[in-house]
């Protein structure tokens, strides 16, 4: 069976489309014949309708939706909104990629165990915005991303594997988010791929790989 993956986006879509190349998606229509992942991208949604991830979703033939929160009174109606598009994709894992919207409580519960998020840095280091220029400013000899279950608190939820770089001198802000998002490339098709291949549970505390507690990020 085939793990059905809803991703939330705001913008270019990289890492979707990183998705969609594992999951055999790159075109409209599967192809049997390329080694993938028993997962497939069934639904994209996005708070903006200029979201270059829109027509990466729409090439692959993937079904797509745009909810703007600005026609919103409030985060809640938004979230409400999200959740009854998002659900009639059934989703087994909702993928966030680059959605620049804090979710509410209720959103965030509604998906427990199945709800997760790709952050440019090392969690816990550098939650929040401005990753890369924090990594510099801060000195640190290393930097990356990880992937995380999401819980209420921002970028807060367990961190399920992380890949990591060396901060060279030469580094800056635009080099590392470079360096950076290539490895997002990798981590979250591996993550989900373990998800697909029934290696990784999400929907225990802690979650587990190959039936043991998974109490350190794996490092890729
Ligand atoms: C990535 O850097 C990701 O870590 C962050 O938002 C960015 C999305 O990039 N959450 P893209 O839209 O996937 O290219």
């Amino acid at each position: 069976m085939s793990l059905r993956l809803v991703v939330l986006i705001s913008g270019s879509g990289s890492n979707l489309q990183a998705i969609l190349d594992a999951c055999g998606q790159r075109q409209a229509g599967r192809h049997a014949d390329i080694d993938v992942m028993p997962a497939q991208v069934v639904g994209v949604l996005s708070n903006r309708s200029d979201a270059l991830g829109l027509s990466r979703a729409a090439r692959a033939g993937v079904a797509t939706a745009t909810l703007a929160h600005t026609d919103f009174a409030d985060r809640a109606a938004f979230d409400q909104a999200m959740i009854a598009v998002i659900d009639r994709w059934q989703p087994d894992v909702v993928v966030l990629a680059g959605f620049m919207r804090i979710l509410t409580p209720a959103f965030v519960q509604h998906y427990s165990g199945r709800l997760l998020n790709i952050h440019p840095s090392l969690l816990p280091l550098h939650k929040g915005l401005n990753t890369h220029q924090r990594a510099i400013d801060a000195g640190d000899v290393e930097h990356g991303c990880s992937v995380h279950l999401v819980n209420a608190e921002l970028d807060g939820g367990p961190v399920i594997a992380q890949a990591a770089l060396r901060v060279e001198e030469s580094d800056t802000a635009e080099t590392l988010a470079q360096r950076v998002h290539a490895l997002e490339h990798r981590l979250y098709p591996a993550v989900l791929g373990w998800v697909a291949n029934g290696r990784l549970q999400l929907d225990t505390v802690p979650p587990r790989l190959d039936g043991q507690p998974l109490t350190t990020p794996i490092r890729l």
